[in-house]
Formats: structure tokens, C-alpha cells, sequence
């Protein structure tokens, strides 16, 4: 089975994430020695700061930048997909060329939620996207949202609709955040994991420490429905 980190921010000099190429190969070698075998390369796209086409031109000059060292080393693993880590805006649900975003050659959006207590017209922009315009939609790092106050109550609504929910490796820092998380994943409504890497020194790959404590805590079996059901989400792209 697959080890997929589903959200890393590993292309060099795109956003805040890899400063340079030597960071991004840097961050490359330690997803391998953690025998990650997939990686979705997802830098932010803000649609306050940046056009899509604009966007996508950039991340394609750094992906070529980044492929063609990690070619020359011939240390190719872990693979990588493009994709992106999309911030939600008002009007999203009704965006043009949004499906650009997606993680290539799938329906599937890395969406980022607002840092503050959502309201009922963000979850209904959520749901058109995945009614209406058929993405598939994965929430990214729920984890930093579950413990913004007074925002309970829209978290259960959007875990009611039929998204798929990404949490960073390093949300496992306490006892009482693990022990909610742990039950996520057990009742089905977490779905994977992601190392939101940013760098080689600071917000590292740390896709295995997430899961070194998750199978503590929680078992192997956790972890093999995690790797299931990220194989599933790109069965597209795995064939
Ligand atoms: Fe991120």
C-alpha cells in the first residue's frame, strides 16, 4: 500500500513553503527516508493575489526547476503530484477555471477554510462545489480549525456533506487534540494525513511522526484504512 502525504508545500520559491531548490531537494530526501512513496506537491493558491493562469505558469517553472534535479539523482522517490492548496473565497462555488486547481489528473481540490468561525454561506459554497460542479472536495488540515471557538457547530455541518478530510502530521501534540483526532479517523470522518511541509529546518517532512503515534495510539489498522483510502482518492492517477 500507498504512503501518501497528501499536502506539501516542497516546490521551491512558489509560496511560502521551499525557499530554494536546494530546500526543496533537501525536504525531498527526508520524505524518502520516511519511504513516503506519493507526494502532492500543493503550493497556496490566493485568488485575492493571483490569477489562475499565473499561478499555474509559476508552479510549472518550479515543478521543471525541481524535476529535473530530483531526475538528475536519480533518487526518484518520492513521486510527485501536482496540485494545490486552494483558499477558499467568497464566489468560489461560481469560479471560472477552478478545475485547473485540482490535483492533476483528478477531480479532487485541496481546499483550505477560512481561519475564523465559518457561516452557513461558505458550507453552502462548499456543497455547490461538490453537487453542482462535481469536485471532489478534501479539506485541508481540519486540525487547525477544530479549536477555533464557536466554529463547532459549522465543522459538523461540513462533515456532513461528502467531503474528505486531510490532517497535518504534526496535530498529534497532545494527548486530548490526539484522542479526538484518533476518534475522527475511527468513526470515518478523517480520512488522511499530510505533512503541510514547509521547509527543511522548520515545519519539516513529518509524515511518519504522525503516524508513529497514530498506530501507537490507535493501531496498525488505522493507519492501513488511512493509506486505503488516500490510494482510493487517486485511484485516477494510480492505475
Ligand atoms: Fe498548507
Amino acid at each position: 500500500m500507498s504512503k501518501i502525504d497528501f499536502h506539501s508545500h516542497i516546490l521551491p520559491g512558489i509560496d511560502d513553503g521551499a525557499r530554494n531548490l536546494e530546500t526543496s531537494y533537501n525536504m525531498h530526501q527526508m520524505a524518502r527516508q520516511q519511504e513516503v512513496d506519493l507526494m502532492l506537491a500543493t503550493p497556496h493558491f490566493y485568488a485575492s493575489q493571483d490569477r489562475i493562469d499565473n499561478f499555474l505558469k509559476r508552479r510549472e517553472e518550479a515543478w521543471v526547476q525541481f524535476h529535473d534535479t530530483v531526475e538528475a539523482s536519480e533518487e526518484t522517490e518520492p513521486r510527485i503530484i501536482l496540485g494545490a492548496e486552494v483558499a477558499f473565497f467568497d464566489g468560489i462555488s461560481r469560479a471560472r477555471d477552478i478545475e485547473k486547481l485540482t490535483i492533476q489528473g483528478t477531480n479532487l481540490m485541496l481546499l483550505e477554510m477560512p481561519f475564523e468561525v465559518w457561516n452557513s454561506q461558505q458550507i453552502k459554497e462548499v456543497e455547490y462545489l461538490i453537487k453542482e460542479r462535481k469536485f471532489q472536495i478534501i479539506i485541508a488540515h481540519l486540525d487547525r480549525f477544530l479549536w477555533i471557538p464557536g466554529n463547532k457547530k459549522w465543522i459538523k455541518e461540513l462533515l456532513e456533506l461528502p467531503v474528505s478530510i486531510q490532517i497535518n502530521a504534526d496535530a498529534f501534540d497532545s494527548w486530548m487534540h490526539t484522542r479526538n483526532l484518533v476518534k475522527l479517523f475511527k468513526e470515518g470522518k478523517a480520512h488522511v494525513l499530510g505533512s503541510d511541509c514547509h521547509g527543511a529546518h522548520h515545519r519539516v517532512p513529518n509524515l511518519q511522526d504522525g503516524r508513529d503515534i497514530l498506530e501507537k495510539k490507535a493501531g496498525k489498522e488505522v493507519l492501513e484504512q488511512i493509506d486505503r483510502q488516500g490510494e482510493k482518492l487517486l485511484s485516477a492517477i494510480l492505475k
